[in-house]
């Protein structure tokens, strides 16, 4: 007889990528198998996401997350002690409706409720003797098409450039293997590029491994990722994505967004766009315009026809992805599983996503750690595509090394992308 029961629900602080504190949470099963999961945090993050809890005090300047793991050890652990791993949606509520009971997750902290469900997950699927994509979805069999970012900007670097993120899409690779492969080559180039340009600090890292050149606007990045791309041979295979991260250079008082010394209305943005779209195989832009401007979004969405992502305007939010199927804005949703605090209720986003001829993207946080865990949900998802940074530091890596096991352990059964996708459609 397996037994699923949880033992023991242990949290410790770790350090992320940046440095800052964040969770490890252990969930002890009573036959000795731990499920064990590690928190990601956002640096430009959603006025809407779920709250996280930091500890405030001098310690790590304010960002100690010891109350957050208070709150686990001392208040959830309890609560899930005994209880079934397998059943993850009552061990999510029990967190999120008993003990928390606020829509953002403020009293218990979204950090902590989030380690907890997601390494619930991971004991769930080991006593089952399953990897976890397949323990989600019996039918998981899509490698996502990694948007590998290889120019970084707005808060994830010390640059001037206002776009978050100027990535490529190797949608044409054969596999995982040769997408990984397609980026490096690519990242190589560019830093011949870069290096030549603009002298050797061009190629440090920003948060999520792209190069930091001292470029302005979007066309400057976009010509040397396209030139990079050229020069590798590649120009075939891949085609372009943005995460422009609008909200944070819009000002909300004059209602413009604050671009490569222009002010721009919403209107002359979605003029822009259209512009770019003419120039370069760009397929797919997130956060194009501020989080809460449904309208402009509508308004994006019906005239620009390529795949519109939402980040900080929906914040893996069920409700607010609503809002936007309603209102006709953008066409995919960003996937982070922090945003929102549960498992359950991010599979729910996805799920509404998919009813409605949304697609989803999942996403990584700028502040990550080594867990891997979102390879896995996004084969579980069989979402197509995956935005986890540059094939450069071990905690983009470690994601991107997990597909390719995956991969491999799917065998003739894997493909690479979904067909059915519109960024293979341009
Ligand atoms: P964040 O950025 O993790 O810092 O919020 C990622 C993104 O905006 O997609
Ligand atoms: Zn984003």
């Amino acid at each position: 007889m397996i037994n699923f029961k949880i033992q023991s629900v242990h949290a410790r602080e770790i350090i992320d990528c940046r440095g800052l504190p964040t969770l490890e949470v252990d969930v002890l099963l009573e036959n000795n198998i731990t499920g064990r999961a590690a928190v990601p945090a956002g640096r430009s993050t959603g006025t809407h996401e779920a709250f996280e809890l930091r500890d405030g005090e001098k310690r790590y300047h304010g960002m100690g997350v010891r109350k957050a793991i208070k709150n686990v050890n001392e208040i959830i652990s309890p609560a899930l002690v005994g209880k079934d791993a397998t059943c993850q949606r009552e061990l999510d509520n029990i967190m999120r409706q008993d003990l928390d009971n606020t829509p953002d997750k403020s009293v218990l902290g979204a950090n902590g409720i989030i380690g907890v469900s997601l390494a619930v997950a991971r004991a769930g699927a080991a006593a089952c003797g399953m990897p976890l994509y397949r323990y989600i979805n019996n039918h998981a069999y899509v490698i996502p098409v990694p948007l590998f970012n290889l120019i970084n900007g707005g808060k994830h670097a010390s640059g001037d450039l206002e776009i978050q993120e100027f990535a490529i899409f190797p949608t044409g690779a054969q596999n995982i293997s040769h997408a990984l492969q397609i980026a490096t080559e690519t990242m190589d180039e560019l830093a011949k590029i870069l290096v030549k340009k603009y002298g050797k600090f061009a190629i440090n890292y920003g948060d999520e491994g792209g190069f930091v050149p001292p470029m302005k606007g979007i066309k400057e990045p976009l010509d040397a990722i396209v030139e990079a791309v050229d020069r590798a041979g590649y120009s075939d295979l891949v085609v372009y994505g943005l995460d422009c991260a609008s909200t944070h250079f819009y000002d909300l008082e004059t209602k413009l967004y604050h671009l490569a010394g222009e002010k721009l209305t919403c209107e002359r943005m979605i003029a822009m766009y259209k512009e770019l779209c003419k120039t370069y195989k760009l397929v797919s832009i997130e956060d194009a315009l501020y989080e809460d401007d449904f309208e402009g979004w509508a308004q994006l969405t019906s005239e620009l026809g390529i795949q519109l992502v939402g980040d900080d305007l929906f914040t893996t939010n069920p409700a607010r992805l609503l809002k936007g199927i309603q209102s006709g804005a953008a066409n995919a949703l960003l996937w982070k599983v922090n945003q929102i605090g549960t498992l359950s209720e991010a599979l729910d986003a996805a799920e509404l996503a998919f009813k409605n001829g949304y697609a989803v993207q999942v996403s990584e946080r700028s502040g990550e750690t080594e867990d891997d865990i979102i390879s896995d949900l996004a084969v579980a998802l069989n979402a197509g595509q995956i935005k986890t940074g540059a094939p450069v530091r071990g905690e983009r890596t470690s994601k991107y090394n997990r597909l390719i096991r995956i991969e491999e352990e799917l065998g003739d059964s894997a493909v690479y992308g979904d067909p059915n996708s519109r960024l293979l459609r341009r």
